[in-house]
């Protein structure tokens, strides 16, 4: 997979270099390009806001460079892969993002994210992004954070991690939280007893079977503790 990223902060992405992400990269299984908004723009002061038509608060990022940056990207996307990217603008207006999300953009040959900051880039972006792909609009949750940086890296996390080749136990995946709709089950390892706190016996008890209908129910009865949302109404 190729995923480019356009900020004006482009080193909020230094951090994708660590870790599993960055064995991806240099593994060749992950190509991630960062970009600086501002190379696309040509006045002297590069700059990428203005104000608001209309009146109001803040400035609003301008079209121009941005039209400039996915022109290029699109297009680099072409010869060789013959899709066309997504292009994935995080924004708190947008759809929420979920693991079924990062599970179906996991499955792309190119993703492109556009990081707005300020009160947003001008609407006509998004319009014209897409004759150049396809367009998401994805929020991180229903809160405001600064600018798109910070939900691109938890998009690319959790998209990067589920391409295959990057973790490298795949069944680690398989059971975590949200995978199968519902919260993880406990974790322990030794000592058995911890400051007077004892593993459940259960998992002593080398019966597989036991163990897996006991991290089942543990299952259930987290996500009707934490979160009874994500309970199908019968379970709930
Ligand atoms: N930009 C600002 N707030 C955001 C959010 N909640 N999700 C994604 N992008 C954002």
């Amino acid at each position: 997979m190729r995923i480019d990223v356009v900020s004006i902060f482009p080193s909020y992405f230094d951090g994708l270099t660590l870790s599993l992400l960055g064995r991806a990269r240099s593994a060749g299984i992950l190509e991630l390009g960062v970009h600086d908004l501002r190379d696309w723009t040509s006045d002297r002061h590069r700059t990428v806001d203005d104000t608001p038509y209309g009146g109001g608060a803040g400035m609003v990022m301008k079209p121009e460079p941005w039209g400039l940056a996915l022109d290029e990207l699109a297009a680099a996307s072409a010869p060789d892969r013959q899709t066309r990217p997504t292009i994935i603008f995080p924004s708190p207006a947008g759809e929420v993002f979920t693991q079924a999300t990062a599970r179906e953009l996991s499955t792309r040959d190119h993703l492109v994210f556009g990081c707005g900051r300020y009160e947003g880039i001008d609407e006509r972006v998004f319009e014209y992004a897409a004759a150049l792909g396809e367009v998401r609009l994805i929020s991180l949750g229903d809160y405001v954070l600064n600018g798109g940086e910070v939900a691109t890296m938890a998009m690319i996390e959790a998209i990067g991690r589920l391409i295959p080749g990057v973790v490298g136990n795949p069944e680690s995946l398989v059971e975590e939280s949200h995978e199968d709709g519902l919260l993880e089950y406990p974790s322990y390892t030794k000592p058995s007893v911890w400051r007077e706190r004892a593993v459940p016996d259960v998992l002593l008890s080398g019966n597989h079977a036991v163990i897996a209908s006991w991290r089942r129910e543990q299952q259930i009865e987290r996500t009707r503790r934490r979160r009874p949302d994500l309970l199908p109404d019968d379970e709930g």
